[in-house]
């Protein structure tokens, strides 16, 4: 069976992976800085190598260094000092630093008024935000009179700058020029007739965009916060699995691009956008996740005294490649997403600490949970966008086709001189992974490649170049011949899909196949 092929074709809105060695956060103000419960706020950390050492330092007055190891996920109380409150710029801002990659989510809690947020690292922020439509709230943006109330204030973009010197310009009706120190942040309030429609930066920074206190659902009011995925381009489509909405018609799609607020259909549960776009029902602002940035290894959490559960929305002839830690997903209720080649679904986030991932297939990962009435999600954050059938990938497989038709011998110089191997393709897995992966390279790839086997010249034995035993092959019809037909194997590809080895005269010309391992997360940490 040929394989369906998930080509990633047009530019992405969230960088590859979103793990990093430098982060900075920012914790917007939750109900009202008046508020009697003081706020719990906290970053949830995820490492994925051993002896990784991780600085917290919130803003001036506290510093930390903690040590974690792979797949070690902790949660870390913040001060309850460094949210933001009402003031204009401000340096309260938490900067975390690791010598290697880790995955971070920032958590706003304030008695029963919760909001996430993935965090990208500093070198993956971008320049450029498109400001999403404000919605519709009752209670909070359809009353014109700003009264000294936290839920009938305007709605707030808050740039947070990263570690250098920068000039940010919000672009509206009236644009406004500001300098921002290393590691601080601006807040302004916007309201419609203020037309505010994007960030633009000279370095890059995040952008959060939300509410206070903002009315939902039984008038009460809750912090609603999001941050904005960078602006993009492209014909996008996002696909939104009904568990994201709410049943009641109240969920709306804010498409970046536009000023426009488009009421959530279920039944075309698919949206084409040229940028971000961001689901909107009350109490949840959530930026979708794109078909192009969907991925293969993802982290999501519990939270203490919350309920909190992964979506996950797959190609639906790929769906039983999912894996949560070391074995397949549970017991999974897929269910078809009207009208697309999706299947989707929902489970409760049961262990401290959970990686999803993909065998073979890239898929889509969302984050979410409730705590009392409050709502909150995010993305959850990319380990890696590479499938591959052993395990969650933090450095990806290489393989390369050297560039000139060889015979046996110099294709494995060939490979040495790049610090690979030529390829021992000795289980049906492997295999197959490598087959799609070869097909998805090119359309003029080569049709002859040399593969590390060989027959041994004294038993006439085939052997693999990497010592592992000869129980896989793939032979053509007919293959392989007597030993006067060749003692090298060689793969032919058919038409771009097919594939067949043949024994050949070790001295013929045909192009190395390359490999090197990739690097996995640890066993023991699934
Ligand atoms: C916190 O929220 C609970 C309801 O979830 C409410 O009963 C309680 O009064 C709140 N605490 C404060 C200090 O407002
Ligand atoms: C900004 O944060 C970085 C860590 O990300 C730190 O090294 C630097 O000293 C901070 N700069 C200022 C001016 O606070
Ligand atoms: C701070 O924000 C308020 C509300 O947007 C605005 O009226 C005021 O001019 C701002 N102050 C500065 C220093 O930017
Ligand atoms: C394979 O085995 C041979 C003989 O024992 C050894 O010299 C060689 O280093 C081994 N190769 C690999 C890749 O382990």
């Amino acid at each position: 069976m040929r394989p369906v092929l998930l080509l990633l074709l047009a530019a992405a809105a969230l960088p590859d992976v979103t793990t990093g060695l430098n982060f900075i956060v920012a914790f917007p103000e939750n109900i009202a800085y008046y508020y009697p419960t003081p706020p719990k706020n906290k970053v949830r950390i995820t490492a994925l190598y051993d002896n990784t050492k991780v600085g917290i330092r919130q803003y001036t007055y506290d510093y930390l260094e903690v040590q974690m190891v792979a797949g070690q996920s902790q949660e870390f109380i913040l001060d309850a000092q460094l949210e933001l409150a009402k003031a204009n710029i401000s340096s309260s801002t938490l900067q975390l630093t690791s010598n290697n990659n880790i995955a971070v989510q920032a958590i706003s809690y304030r008695n029963n008024s919760v909001q996430t947020a993935l965090v990208i690292p500093i070198n993956n922020l971008a320049t450029k935000y498109l400001i999403p439509a404000i919605p519709n709230i009752h209670g909070t943006t359809d009353i014109d009179v700003t009264v000294s109330v936290t839920e009938r204030a305007p709605f707030k973009v808050i740039i947070v700058n990263s570690d250098k010197l920068n000039t940010v310009t919000l672009d509206g009706n009236a644009p406004l020029q500001i300098q921002l120190q290393p590691n601080e942040t601006a807040q302004f309030w916007i309201q419609r007739q203020d037309g505010v429609r994007s960030v633009t930066a000279q370095l890059p920074v995040t952008v959060l965009f939300g509410h206070t206190c903002a009315i939902r659902e039984g008038c009460t009011c809750g912090m609603l916060f999001t941050a904005l995925p960078p602006t993009q381009d492209g014909n996008l489509n996002y696909f939104i699995p009904p568990s994201l909405a709410s049943i009641d018609g109240s969920t709306f799609l804010l498409p970046s691009d536009q000023q426009s607020i488009i009421p959530f259909n279920p039944t075309t549960p698919m949206v084409r956008s040229s940028s971000a776009v961001i689901l909107y029902r009350p109490g949840l602002l959530l930026p979708l996740i794109a078909e192009t940035d969907f991925a293969a290894c993802f982290v999501v959490n519990s939270i203490p005294d919350m309920q909190t559960h992964a979506v996950i929305l797959v190609h639906s002839q790929y769906s039983a490649g999912v894996q949560v830690g070391s074995s397949p997903l549970q017991n999974p209720q897929w269910q078809p997403l009207t009208g697309t080649d999706y299947v989707w679904t929902l489970f409760d986030i049961a262990r401290d600490k959970n990686i999803i991932w993909h065998k073979s297939s890239t898929m889509a990962v969302y984050f979410g949970g409730t705590k009392g009435d409050a709502l909150f999600g995010n993305p959850a954050p990319i380990i890696s966008k590479t499938p591959d059938y052993r395990g969650c990938v933090l450095n990806p497989e290489v393989l390369q086709i050297g560039e000139a038709a060889i015979g046996w011998r110099e294709s494995i110089q060939y490979c040495q001189s790049k610090k690979l191997d030529l390829i021992s393709i000795s289980n049906t897995d492997f295999q197959a992974q490598i087959y799609q992966k070869i097909a998805q390279m090119q359309s003029d790839s080569p049709q002859e490649m040399w593969i590390g086997m060989r027959r041994s010249s004294k038993t006439g034995e085939w052997y693999w170049l990497n010592n592992d035993t000869v129980t896989n092959t793939d032979w053509g019809q007919g293959e392989p011949g007597t030993l006067s037909d060749g003692q090298c194997a060689g793969m032919y590809l058919i038409g771009g899909a097919d594939f067949a080895w043949r024994d050949e005269d070790c001295c013929k010309a045909a192009f190395p196949l390359c490999y090197s391992k990739p690097v996995l997360l640890q066993n023991s940490a699934l």
